[in-house]
């Protein structure tokens, strides 16, 4: 019988394993769950029979991959791959696959929560500022990023983007205004909001020169991946500048930002997708691309070539 594993550190919300059942056992298939395990042997140990597997930022490696000797298809239940060892994928004929955009909404939504948080003094009822009328720059312009300028233009805040990868119409026609660089967008923006993916060329990226031509009362939004920041570039501008935020929902590795109280704030553990409408949108989708790929042979969201 085609077996198939949720391995998620950080759980679905009931809901959305209730329906992944669903999909999975209309199909004739068994349905595995390995939730909030505490080693990565225990993920090796669990995919040892698995002909199919569902992820969240669990950590797909080379050892994992090698371990599962049936698998055919992981699919990461979100949008950031940067979890699994494509080429170790690749290497033993497994498809690795996302479900882009299922889980943007919340992650946008998120990045307002702490904003507004940031914004009103961590709701200690001092005096704060607003949002509206600031400018907001959006680093790359995908899907959410473009939900968080649809959140930003209700906010009334100045939308601005900056995406090599699409051209100033596409930027346009979604609601932004598009720059060319992002040096240009940081030297404007007081807010700039990160959805870039933790690629080779985009690991440490987001450094101190970049950072510092922030205007007064920058503020730096992280639900992308900690990897795209330059902590120690970015730990030095905050002890230059006074008036430096940074919040994130990927705690650095470090508490060496800690001490900037009132100007620093880090999820205790990633949340942002975190929502049962992430939840079911994503996982359900990961579940139905198993589907149609073990049955119809269909690779639309296959990231490993
Ligand atoms: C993603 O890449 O989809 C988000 O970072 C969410 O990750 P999570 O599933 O670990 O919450």
């Amino acid at each position: 019988m085609t077996k198939v594993l949720i391995a998620t550190d950080k759980p679905f919300a009931p809901v959305a394993v209730n329906g992944i059942r669903e999909i999975v056992e209309a199909q004739g298939y068994e349905l595995v769950l390995l939730e909030k395990y505490t080693s990565q042997d225990e993920l090796i140990a669990a995919v040892a029979d698995v002909d199919a597997m569902i992820i969240r930022s669990d950590k797909a490696t080379k050892e994992v991959i090698e371990a599962a000797k049936k698998l055919k298809v992981i699919v990461r239940a979100g949008a950031g791959f940067d979890n699994i060892d494509l080429a170790a994928c690749t290497a033993h004929n497994v498809v690795a696959m996302n479900t882009p955009g299922q889980n943007s909404n919340a992650v946008a939504e998120l990045a307002f929560g702490m904003m507004v948080y940031m914004a009103r003094n961590f709701f200690n009822g001092k005096s704060g500022s607003e949002l509206k009328g600031k400018k907001i720059g959006i680093h790359a312009y995908g899907n959410v990023g473009q939900n968080v300028g649809r959140i930003a233009r209700g906010f009334g805040m100045e939308v601005y983007a900056f995406d090599p990868f699409m051209t100033d119409e596409q930027i346009k026609a979604a609601g932004a205004t598009p720059l060319h660089s992002a040096e240009e967008m940081y030297g404007m923006c007081q807010y700039i909001s990160l959805h870039i993916p933790a690629t080779e060329q985009t690991k440490k990226s987001i450094n101190y020169d970049l950072l510092k031509n922030m205007p007064k009362g920058a503020v730096l939004v992280n639900t992308a991946r900690k990897e795209v920041i330059d902590e120690e570039g970015l730990g030095k501008l905050m002890e230059e500048r006074a008036d430096f935020h940074y919040i994130t929902d990927i705690a650095p590795d470090c508490d060496c930002f800690n001490k900037f109280e009132g100007r620093f704030f880090a999820t205790p553990k990633k949340m942002g997708a975190q929502t049962e409408e992430a939840n079911v949108n994503a996982g359900l989708a990961a579940a139905r691309q198993i589907v149609n790929f073990i049955e119809k042979g269909d690779e639309k969201f296959r990231v490993n070539k």
